[in-house]
């Protein structure tokens, strides 16, 4: 059954809205309520401004929130209509965010170290996740996988978090190991030691993560996307195939126990 939504729309005014790879940006909105609220694993619906027949909001994962300063931060690939028209967005622009949606990571009790592994623009909601661990004290590792270095994000960020090993592969070997992250990290958990494994990226790759993290024991969870409609439970345009039947990725995911998603 899905848990009931925290989500509410919030008005946000854009602070900055800036390149930080090869078509991805970062952006920065003050929404103090949101800021607060919204914890590592969930998203937002964004309303972008600029298209009167585009009806549908954009999900997008946060990669910090500040209650200090009340402001969320994302970090988006252009990929579209939506995401071309909020990478146009000024600071001092307006529009409304639906948000905190669905429910986000759950790392085990008693976890005593944690690997996190991102693929391309997967990376964000394993940064907030990488700070909630290094608050209560759980060390942790981190995969990071792209195309090329030139889409590689995240890598600062979670260093700065305090990631004790950070190991990078390109597919085409312009930073780090040329290959595969799943490749790196089955070697990680081939070696042992974790207690809870955490991915986000293209389904492939997750799919190859959950697979090694089961063949080492270890409970992992993944945060799918699927298109999102209303993002609040009520169109069913979300739903991913687990071993409990159909479920919402809005509502019951965008994380999921990777031991029980069906169809990646
Ligand atoms: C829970 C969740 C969190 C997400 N977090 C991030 C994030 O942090 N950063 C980021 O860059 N993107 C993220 N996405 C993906 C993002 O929502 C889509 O890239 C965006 O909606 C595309 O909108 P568009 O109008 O620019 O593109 P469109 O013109 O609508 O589509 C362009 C391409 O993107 C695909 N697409 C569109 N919407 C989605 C979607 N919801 N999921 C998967 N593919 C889609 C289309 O099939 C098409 O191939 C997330 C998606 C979900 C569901
Ligand atoms: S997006 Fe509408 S039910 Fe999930």
């Amino acid at each position: 059954m899905p848990q009931p939504s925290s989500a509410r729309l919030h008005e946000f005014r854009v602070v900055s809205n800036d390149k930080i790879a090869q078509g991805i940006f970062s952006l920065v909105i003050e929404a103090p309520a949101l800021a607060s609220a919204i914890k590592p694993g969930q998203f937002m619906n964004f309303d972008v401004p600029g298209n009167a027949q585009s009806l549908l909001r954009i999900p997008l994962s946060y990669a910090r929130a500040d209650e200090g300063t009340g402001t969320v931060e994302v970090w988006y690939a252009v990929v579209g209509d939506g995401t071309r028209r909020l990478s146009a967005m000024k600071p001092g622009d307006y529009s409304t965010v639906l948000g905190p949606g669905g429910h986000g990571w759950t790392v085990p009790e008693g976890c005593s170290r944690a690997l996190l592994v991102g693929g391309g623009i997967g990376v964000p909601p394993l940064v907030p996740l990488a700070a909630a661990l290094r608050s209560v004290g759980i060390p942790f590792d981190v995969c990071l996988g792209a195309k090329s270095a030139d889409v590689l994000v995240g890598e600062s960020e979670l260093d700065a978090l305090g990631a004790e090993r950070i190991e990078v592969a390109t597919d085409d070997g312009t930073e780090g190991r040329h290959g595969f992250v799943t490749d790196v990290a089955t070697e990680l958990l081939e070696q042992g030691a974790y207690g809870y494994v955490a991915t986000c990226g293209p389904g492939i790759m997750m799919q190859k993560v959950a697979e090694a993290a089961v063949g080492a024991g270890v409970y992992c969870e993944a945060s799918l996307e699927r298109m999102m409609s209303c993002g609040f439970g009520a169109c069913n345009t979300c739903n991913v195939e687990t071993t409990e039947g159909m479920k919402g990725a809005c509502m019951c995911g965008p994380v999921f126990d990777a031991s029980k998603v069906v169809v990646w």
